[in-house]
């Protein structure tokens, strides 16, 4: 390596640890107990590894000592909606009422550009504090909250998707656009924000129940006439939900086969929750490759269902976490990851420290088709990094001081960490959030 890449480096000492690839295939979960992570000038990871070593190799570097933090990458929310921020932790109400009482209400507010900024600025400043670095976002049904959401996230340099709600029926008249108008809004939004910065386009039907065909045709449409954008919506998460899907579109053979008819289900579609899918759904899944975004702090609080990630395994759909705020009660992962083993446990599965790390970094790039710049610390991607600390509240200390290896410490710190435990967020090495 030239000398060159070295000027302007700057290296992160602590634990370091990342995720190669899926732990379930091998030993891919790495770390380096005193480790070093050394970011370049433009923000991109040269190395991670040990820091006798790397210190003797490069003895110039800038250091910043973060003592016995972790250093991890930032955490990918692969399904959240900003405009619900402030209905988080409603009560009492289960998925379709839940919409109608508590979300719908909600959104009418985006269509004032005021209201919008503020609250994308809001809720951007809550993700950096829960270490997340990079999500996919819904917006509302108007154009203007894709904008404030895009202009805000551009503006903190963040890894971001986001779109535009696709909804012509079933909801209040303030949130319904039409089969036309949400194909030219969206293809608007599209050649404005995707690809520009950090940021990509996901086009975003709500679900099956607020999309008319015509309307989930054109969808289709936009993802054959823009082949590198995401298809971000709902999927198979609440009984309800499914039996009304059934009854709107009785030719399908099921709720997938929905989006399936349209042309929504490829490679770059990501479904939210799949809780109660069929094993044909399973299947095609799989086959489509297709990724979920498994969600189940908002699974729990609105009682929709508990994910099998060991059948997502077998059919190798690749999974993600996400917290969907507002259904989701916290933006924080690690209660995500928390949660999520809680829910595996109630069907007699696992879910270890090195996968839950993975599931909520390079688990989500995957999903989002963003492993080439984001999701771990392989040389030349983008410096998105936690700076994480196993010690954060008394009884995390007392916890820490009694664990005898790694994996007890990682695994405690992730079940036990909220934004309480986020010392620090970088995003392209630059400090972008600190707690103290
Ligand atoms: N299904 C359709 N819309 C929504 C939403 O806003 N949140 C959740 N959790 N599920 C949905
Ligand atoms: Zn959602």
């Amino acid at each position: 390596m030239k000398p060159s890449v070295f000027k302007g480096a700057v290296a992160h000492r602590g634990v370091v640890v990342h995720a190669l690839d899926d732990p379930l295939k091998g030993d891919y979960l790495q770390h380096f107990d005193d480790g070093i992570l050394v970011v370049d000038s433009t923000g991109h990871v040269i190395e991670a590894g040990y820091a006798a070593q790397m210190l003797e190799r490069m003895p110039d570097m800038e250091i910043v000592d973060h003592g016995d933090c972790f250093i991890m990458p930032g955490y990918i929310d692969t399904h959240i909606h900003y405009p619900q921020t402030g209905v988080i932790a409603s009560f009492g109400s289960q998925l379709i009422d839940w919409l109608n009482r508590y979300t719908f209400p909600a959104e009418l507010a985006y269509d004032d550009e005021e209201n919008a900024h503020s609250g994308a600025h809001f809720f951007i400043n809550e993700l950096l504090r829960n270490g997340t670095t990079t999500a996919q976002v819904f917006a509302t049904v108007h154009p203007i909250s894709v904008d404030a959401f895009f202009t805000v996230s551009r503006e903190h340099n963040l890894r971001m998707l986001c779109g535009k709600v696709m909804m012509d029926r079933h909801a209040p008249e303030g949130l319904l656009d039409t089969p036309s108008s949400s194909y030219e809004q969206t293809a608007a939004l599209i050649e404005k924000w995707h690809g520009k910065a950090r940021l990509d386009y996901s086009v975003t039907p709500r679900f099956a129940p607020t999309s008319t065909s015509e309307q989930l045709g054109f969808a289709g449409r936009l993802l054959e006439e823009y082949p590198s954008v995401r298809l971000h919506t709902h999927l198979s998460e609440n009984h309800q939900e499914i039996e009304w899907v059934k009854e709107l579109f009785p030719k399908s053979m099921d709720y997938l086969d929905v989006y399936d008819q349209h042309g929504l289900v490829g490679p770059n579609s990501i479904f939210a929750h799949s809780i109660h899918l069929n094993e044909r759904e399973w299947k095609r899944m799989g086959e489509a490759q297709s990724a979920i975004a498994f969600c189940p702090c908002s699974n729990l609080f609105i009682g929709s269902g508990l994910f099998d990630l060991a059948k997502a395994d077998r059919y190798g759909v690749q999974t993600s976490l996400a917290t969907d705020v507002g259904g989701g009660d916290s933006f924080s992962m690690l209660r995500v990851i928390n949660e999520g083993y809680k829910v595996l446990q109630m069907s007699g599965q696992n879910l270890n420290a090195a996968r839950a790390l993975y599931l909520a970094t390079l688990g989500g790039a995957k999903a989002l088709g963003l492993d080439n710049v984001v999701g771990n610390f392989e040389a030349g991607k983008e410096a998105d990094f936690v700076v994480v600390d196993p010690k954060a509240t008394p009884l995390m200390a007392h916890r820490y001081a009694l664990s005898s290896n790694f994996d007890q410490r990682l695994f405690a710190t992730l079940m036990m960490g909220d934004d309480r435990a986020i010392k620090e967020t970088r995003i392209m090495g630059v400090l972008a959030h600190q707690r103290d």
